[in-house]
C-alpha cells in the first residue's frame, strides 16, 4: 500500500508495534524445552491481547498463528511438538491483522551455547536488512534492496534465498509491489515511491540459493538443507530520508 494519510500511518504504526512485540515476546520466550506449538500460542495469546488476528490464519488457514522454523527449515514451520533444544536456530516470522490494515516481521535466534559459524551467520543477516534498508528512498529503484543483500551476503562468503522474497504490505499481507528480490534482477524497473509500505526479509544462506516444499503443503528447506537465517522489517519508505520502520517494540 502506499500511506496517504496521518490516519494510515497511525494504523500501520499500531498494527507493527504489536507485531514487533510479539516477536520480540516470543524470541525471549525461546528455551530448551519449550515445543514450538507452546511458543506459538503464547505468540497467539500476545496478539490476542492487543486486539489483533494472526495474518497466516485469515489469509492462508496456515496450521498456526506464527510461522517457526527450526534449523533446517528455512520458513513456514509449522508449530508442533517439536522440542527447542540447545544449540538451535530458530526462525520466529509474525504476521498480524488489526482494523485491516498488515503488519510483517520476522527474526532468527539462536539457542546458547551458539556455535561461532552460527554467531556469524545471524550477524550478517542482521546487517543486510539494515543494509537493504537504507537503500529504500524514494526515487531509488527497488532493485537496490535486492543488490544491497546480495552484495551483502557474498561479501561474507554466504549467499541468498533467490526464490523468497520481500513484498508491499499494508492492506493485505502481499500487497503491491509484489517480489522484491533477495538478489540484483536488473531487469526490475521499479522506482520507490514515498509512502509506500514494503516487507524487506533478506534470506541469507550458508550455500544453497533456493528452497523447495518438502510435501506438507508448507514447510521450505533447501536441497543441502544448509542453514539460512531471515530477518524482516515492516517500513515506509520516505522522500530524501532512510525509510520509517514500522516493526519497532515502542
Ligand atoms: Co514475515
Ligand atoms: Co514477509
Amino acid at each position: 500500500m502506499i500511506i496517504k494519510t496521518a490516519a494510515e500511518l497511525a494504523a500501520m504504526q499500531e498494527i507493527g508495534k504489536i507485531c514487533a512485540i510479539t516477536l520480540k515476546k516470543m524470541g525471549e520466550a525461546l528455551k530448551p524445552g519449550i515445543t514450538t506449538k507452546e511458543l506459538d500460542d503464547y505468540g497467539a495469546e500476545i496478539l490476542a491481547s492487543y486486539g489483533a488476528a494472526s495474518a497466516p490464519i485469515t489469509c492462508y488457514n496456515f496450521p498456526g498463528a506464527n510461522c517457526i522454523s527450526v534449523n533446517d527449515t528455512v520458513a513456514h514451520g509449522i508449530p508442533d511438538n517439536t522440542k527447542i533444544k540447545a544449540g538451535d536456530i530458530v526462525n520466529i516470522d509474525v504476521s498480524a491483522v488489526k482494523n485491516g490494515f498488515f503488519g510483517d516481521n520476522g527474526a532468527s535466534f539462536a539457542v546458547p551455547p551458539i556455535k561461532n559459524n552460527m554467531q556469524k551467520l545471524l550477524a550478517v543477516g542482521r546487517e543486510a536488512l539494515e543494509l537493504a534498508i537504507a537503500t529504500a528512498v524514494a526515487g531509488s529503484p527497488l532493485n537496490g534492496i535486492g543488490l544491497s543483500v546480495e552484495k551483502c551476503a557474498k561479501r561474507h562468503g554466504y549467499g541468498t534465498i533467490r526464490n523468497l522474497c520481500g513484498h508491499g504490505v499494508g492492506h493485505t499481507l502481499h500487497d503491491e509491489p509484489d517480489s522484491i528480490y533477495n538478489y540484483f534482477e536488473k531487469r526490475d524497473k521499479r522506482i520507490l515511491q514515498p509512502g509506500l509500505v514494503l516487507a524487506i526479509e533478506p534470506f541469507i544462506s550458508i550455500g544453497d540459493q533456493y528452497v523447495d516444499e518438502i510435501g506438507d503443503g508448507w514447510t521450505l528447506k533447501t536441497p543441502h538443507c544448509h542453514q539460512v537465517v531471515q530477518f524482516e522489517h515492516t517500513v515506509m519508505v520516505r522522500a530524501d530520508q532512510p525509510p520509517l520502520i514500522l516493526t519497532v517494540p515502542e
